[in-house]
């Protein structure tokens, strides 16, 4: 695509410089890997499943396949967007820079393959060869049969030819796949499908993930794998003791993770609730937003009522149809905010602390919020280590 139509697509407000400090955040792979189960956790998922799949250029991309609740456009939309989650407290995310953060890490490409509400959406994060010094993020939505354009404010359709283009052309689709095969993937009515290429390699033909010969499990190469804590040492180790809970069911490459009971040999264990209230403020003022919208939208709508009052015919036909699709932008906007409010009920983490004391390679303190590990200290690890040691 030519570079001057490049510059009117969507583009994230952060430069790369700024998100690669974010990706910094993430310093190990499967930290970065683990913010995508931790959504489809979030969604609501009964079965994950994490692959790599290999394209044509001998490169790898890995695949996060969920059927949780999925996203709808405005959903996806809000995406695209850095930071104000808008998830409650209870859950994982809290941030909304999961995705952002983890994709750049694992890899400079990240395409989001969303289904919900008969309609399925694509978003596409692009760090690469478009010379910008922005993340471009197209996306587009459409019907279920990948062609009739859904939208539900201009920007969704804006260069929304341009858009589909380019996320269609998405590199690292090999093997002759289109990005209806890959919608295909999502079985149910909802679910996501998250794939992020090509890897990063520390060197060419080194990635800083990789699938061991033989083995459905993803591990970090070239590392003595025993100098790791047990939660690390490879990929199917870290999922194993993720969740507290049953749910999700997850796969690596088709076979399944086989939980370990966290808890059952705990000497001690307390759960805490902790509240906090920061990011129902921060969801306020969106709602103001759309508040707002909804007033002027209604003011239109009356406007159009009084212009009908001596309209020709001409005009009345015309004014209908503007009536009709203000309303329609109202429904919409009620939906919005119905959505927002439901979102904010709880506001609270549980932190659950659990100490192990059996094993002295592998034990210690062990901390879970919501559910989901947080950290694993050990005495031997650089949990309980001061700031300035570092590890042989
Ligand atoms: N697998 C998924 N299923 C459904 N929704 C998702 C999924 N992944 C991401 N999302 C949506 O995208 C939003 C942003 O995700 P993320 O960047 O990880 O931030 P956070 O999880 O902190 O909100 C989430 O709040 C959620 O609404
Ligand atoms: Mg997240």
């Amino acid at each position: 695509m030519p570079y001057h139509e490049l510059l009117n697509l969507p583009r994230m407000g952060m430069s790369v410089n700024q998100l690669q400090i974010i990706r910094s955040r993430h310093t190990h792979p499967f930290s970065a890997l683990t913010e995508f189960v931790d959504n489809s956790y979030d969604a609501k998922a009964k079965k994950v499943d994490v692959s790599v799949t290999k394209y044509k250029t001998g490169k790898s991309r890995l695949e996060i396949l969920d059927d949780g609740n999925g996203m709808d456009l405005d959903e996806a939309r809000h995406l695209t967007q850095f930071g104000g989650c808008r998830k409650p407290a209870y859950q994982i995310g809290c941030y909304g820079i999961g995705v952002k953060a983890g994709g750049l890490f694992l890899g400079m490409e990240t395409l989001v393959l969303t289904k919900k509400n008969q309609t399925q959406t694509a978003v596409l994060f692009s760090a690469t060869n478009f010379h910008l010094d922005t993340i471009l993020v197209p996306y587009y939505c459409t019907e279920l049969d990948g062609v009739t354009p859904v939208g539900i404010i201009d920007e969704d359709l804006d260069h929304f030819e341009e858009k589909r283009k380019l996320i269609d052309d998405w590199s690292p689709l090999g093997n002759e796949e289109t990005i209806q095969d890959l919608f295909a993937k999502i079985k149910g009515a909802n679910g996501t499908l998250v794939i992020v290429g090509p890897l990063r390699e520390s060197k060419p033909g080194h990635p800083t993930l990789m699938t061991p010969r033989g083995i459905a499990d993803l591990v970090r190469p070239r590392r003595d794998v025993f100098e790791d804590p047990i939660h690390q040492r490879s990929f199917r180790d870290h999922l194993q003791r993720l969740f507290l809970t049953s749910r999700p069911q997850m796969s690596i490459l088709g076979k399944r993770i086989v939980k370990v009971r966290v808890g059952e040999k705990w000497a001690e264990k307390k759960i805490e609730r902790i509240s906090y209230h920061s990011f129902r403020d921060q969801s306020l003022e969106s709602v103001r937003k759309w508040e707002a919208d909804r007033i002027q939208t209604q003011m239109s709508i009356r406007n159009v009522f009084v212009r009908l009052l001596d309209a020709t015919n001409e005009e009345k036909r015309q004014l209908l149809r503007e009536k009709e699709s203000l309303g329609q932008k109202l429904s919409n906007i009620n939906g919005i905010l119905k959505g927002w409010k439901q979102r904010f009920k709880k506001d609270g983490v549980n932190v659950t602390v659990g100490l192990e004391v059996d094993n002295p390679m592998d034990d210690g303190v062990h901390i879970y919020g919501n559910g989901r590990l947080i950290q694993w200290g050990y005495k031997e690890l650089p949990f309980y280590r001061k700031e300035h040691t570092t590890r042989a």
